[in-house]
């Protein structure tokens, strides 16, 4: 069965415990899900492991000091979403802002994608271990698309519910592998890095700076409403003369694309969404 929860479900300021564990093990996960698919497989993986570690979860743009935490943990849980074979910049923000706390830390990390990114958790992975952590875990999970202006569209509902029911069982196994510390790394090898970075981070990463002002508000259906203002995970929203704007420093999260009651945004596509993701939690 699929939990359901409100659209794109937040899992920040989350406290899990179980009475399993005898010592104070303790789990940090450091997640960034722009419109829910990485939030759910947080919340599937965190469910297994709170069997053993006494857990806390927090948003990297949710504006907390992550630096406690980080350095309480006897284990370390990263997620994000893939954009274009890259690791969002809040979560490369995060990871380079906390670089000398990482030394000596085992760490999980937990990827989600539309269909492939070929070393996308090993992005991450690679600047972890430069800064000292070990990578005990890294797995990609294959989630719903979120790109609604785009040309693949999205899907909702049932459509969804095949998808989501198999990565949350791999999101189940994934956690258990890291339980019983079996390996699994995956795209830490030269094949995946070489093609993740050929097919898409070469080209994703040379024109990010540029891209952070490309988001289009159609003004003539714009209501000046402000849910794109609240939804923003880097407040790059704001409302002049009832009518919302970005000010360049859009990270490509598609929440607000994906929450606009009039459709009224959009990012890389040329038209807004003629249907928007609502997440899966609603399936
Ligand atoms: C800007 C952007 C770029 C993306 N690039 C890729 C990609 O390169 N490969 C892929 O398989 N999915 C890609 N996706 C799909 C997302 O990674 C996928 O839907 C992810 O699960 C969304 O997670 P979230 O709901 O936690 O934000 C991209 C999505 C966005 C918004
Ligand atoms: S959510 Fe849509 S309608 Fe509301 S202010 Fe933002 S762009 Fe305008
Ligand atoms: S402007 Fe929209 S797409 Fe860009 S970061 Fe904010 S909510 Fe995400």
């Amino acid at each position: 069965m699929i939990e359901k929860f409100s659209v794109f479900d937040r899992c920040a300021g989350t406290k899990h415990a179980s009475s399993a564990y005898t010592e104070s093990m303790k789990l940090s996960v450091f997640y960034f899900s722009g419109t829910g698919n990485t939030a759910f497989i947080v919340k599937r993986i965190v469910k297994t492991l709170s069997r053993r570690y006494e857990t806390a979860v927090y948003d990297v743009a949710g504006g907390a000091d992550l630096a406690q935490p980080l350095k309480e943990a006897d284990l370390v849980l990263i997620a994000f979403p893939i954009y274009g074979g890259a690791p969002p910049i809040p979560m490369r923000r995060f990871v380079h802002a906390h670089a000398d706390l990482f030394r000596g830390k085992n760490i999980a990390i937990a990827e989600t994608q539309y269909f492939f990114s070929g070393d996308g958790a090993a992005t991450i992975g690679r600047t972890l271990e430069k800064f000292g952590g070990t990578v005990i875990a890294a797995e990609h999970f294959n989630m719903p698309n979120n790109i609604a202006d785009s040309k693949f569209g999205v899907k909702n509902g049932e459509e969804l519910r095949k998808k989501l029911t198999y990565a949350q069982v791999k999101a189940d196994k994934f956690a258990e592998k890291i339980l019983d510390g079996k390996k699994c790394r995956r795209g830490f090898t030269l094949l995946p890095h070489a093609v993740g970075y050929y097919s898409q981070r070469k080209y994703w990463r040379k024109g990010e700076a540029e891209k952070r002002g490309k988001l289009k508000i159609d003004p003539s259906r714009c209501v000046g409403c402000r849910a794109c203002v609240k939804s923003c995970p880097v407040s790059n929203l704001t409302v002049e003369h009832g009518k919302a704007k970005g000010t360049g420093k859009c990270v490509f999260c598609y929440r607000c694309v994906n929450l606009c009651p009039k459709k009224a945004i959009s990012l890389f596509g040329k038209e807004p969404p003629k249907a928007q993701y609502k997440g899966p939690f609603l399936c």
